[in-house]
């Protein structure tokens, strides 16, 4: 019997516990060998708990479980960056090994993690870290192993696509959505990390380093969220055919790796554009594979410790041949934030009534050789007059710039929105 220690028993350490416990039979025989919870790591033991027949023993003191040398797999399934990340330190120190579904700990502290790992001869998971439910760390590990790999673009946070995919189907504004999501228990109490592209921008972090072999850190990605996004937006991306998506993509390009997460407008038949709700979905395109895209629940209790006790039962499977290739980060690549192609961009904008002003930026998209596609008055009040110009394929930076040069011209600020435009196929902007 391998036995197994939790530290947190909350969403996902409950529903590992929970799902250990009720496929116990299957589980040992799929992994070859029983698994046990030895204790559970806990912040208030005397909180009520529906665990489904689990009754591990609950500890406050994470001695219990380091010191345990009968406790071989340490599942950390706490969240935040401390003290999970020295408890799983001192866990590998120790000789355990290691499954965690902690982006922030992995994506910022994955190299001394993984250094750790290698110099104990342990294993260190986190298929639970990114995706929830999908798979997607072992198979970029594994199955994709022998690809090039060109591009993953994905959308990877379900708070801020359930909030989008609202205020598409319902036209209501970003604030409103917000509070429903936050009611129904999409959102936390703080939503920044999700709604302002942090958590997005750690679990890109974590793909792109699998991706391209190369140690990419949240810092590292040019980060941009969904606060601005108003049902205005929405409205009009539907009558251009498209969906606006908080979409983080990590791309090759000349040896270097580009990552960015910001809100796009893809078309209604790009692959990310039909996932709703808080649903998530990983598009990989690499050569020889070509397009491969993952998709499914990105949270959620029985999804992500579907995804924790797969890498607890693989490591009972493994446990006994140290794999020293796990880190796969073994070459060094610039990182650089931002897409950096060409492509259309959307912008809606406010101009004053009168001093031809609607001349005087277009003459600034000019100036800097932005070709316009289309541009078309959406509404007017007594303030003035709200546009949505539609680029030809252009640089992001001369875009905005036309902007701001247009706005110093008409003495004021125009811009409320710059959207990219993405085509049917991510990596080929139209
Ligand atoms: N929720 C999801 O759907 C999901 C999906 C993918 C990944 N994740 C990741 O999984 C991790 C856990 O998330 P969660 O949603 O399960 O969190 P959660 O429901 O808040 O549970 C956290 C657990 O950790 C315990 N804990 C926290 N700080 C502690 C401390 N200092 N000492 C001892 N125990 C402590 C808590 O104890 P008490 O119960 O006593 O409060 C609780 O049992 C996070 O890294 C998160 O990003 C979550």
């Amino acid at each position: 019997m391998v036995r197994v220690a939790l530290m947190g028993l909350g969403t996902v350490g409950g529903g590992v516990a929970e799902l250990l416990a009720q496929h116990q039979e299957d589980i040992a025989r799929r992994a070859g060998e029983g698994i046990e919870v030895a204790a559970a790591l806990v912040r208030d033991p005397a909180k009520a708990r529906a665990l489904n027949g689990a009754t591990p023993r609950l500890t406050t003191d994470p001695e219990e479980i380091l010191g345990d040398k009968s406790i071989s797999i340490v599942v950390e399934a706490m969240g935040g960056e401390e003290p999970a990340l020295s408890l799983l330190k001192k866990a590998l120190r120790r000789g355990k090994h290691v499954v965690t579904a902690n982006k922030e700990v992995v994506s910022a502290h994955g190299q001394e993690l993984f250094e750790a790992a290698m110099i104990h001869r342990c294993h260190l998971l986190f298929e639970g870290s990114v995706g929830g439910g999908i798979p997607i760390i072992a198979p970029l590990k594994h199955c994709l192993a022998a690809n090039e790999i060109d591009e993953v673009s994905a959308v990877i946070n379900g708070t801020t696509n359930f909030i989008l995919t609202e205020m598409t189907v319902r036209g209501q504004d970003f604030a409103e959505v917000l509070g429903e999501a936050q009611a129904r228990g999409y959102a936390e109490a703080d939503p920044s990390a999700d709604v302002d592209g942090l958590d997005a921008a750690r679990k890109l972090a974590i793909l792109a380093s699998i991706a391209f072999n190369t140690r990419v850190t949240p810092a590292q990605v040019s980060t941009a969220g969904i606060r601005s996004v108003r049902a205005a937006d929405t409205r009009y991306a539907t009558e251009l055919g498209r969906v606006i998506k908080l979409v983080a993509t990590a791309r090759r390009e000349n040896g270097a790796v580009r990552v960015v997460v910001a809100p796009v407008m893809l078309p209604k038949d790009h692959p990310l554009a039909a996932v709703n709700g808080p649903d998530n979905a990983v598009l990989v395109r690499g050569q020889p594979v070509g397009r491969v895209v993952f998709s499914g629940p990105g949270a959620g209790r029985g999804a992500t410790a579907s995804a924790v006790v797969g890498d607890i039962m693989e490591i009972v499977r493994l446990r006994n041949r140290p794999d020293k290739s796990q880190c796969t980060c073994f070459t060094s690549r610039p990182v650089v934030a931002g897409d950096g192609r060409p492509a259309p961009f959307y912008a809606r904008v406010r101009l004053p009534d009168g001093h031809g002003a609607l001349e005087r930026l277009t003459a600034a998209f000019a100036a800097r050789s932005v070709a316009l596609a289309s541009v078309t008055r959406k509404s007017a009040d007594t303030s003035g007059y709200e546009f949505v110009l539609v680029t030809r394929p252009a640089d992001e930076g001369a875009v905005r710039a036309a902007i701001a040069d247009g706005a110093a011209d008409i003495g004021g600020s125009v811009a409320l929105n710059v959207f990219r435009m993405e085509d049917g196929e991510m990596g080929t902007s139209r």
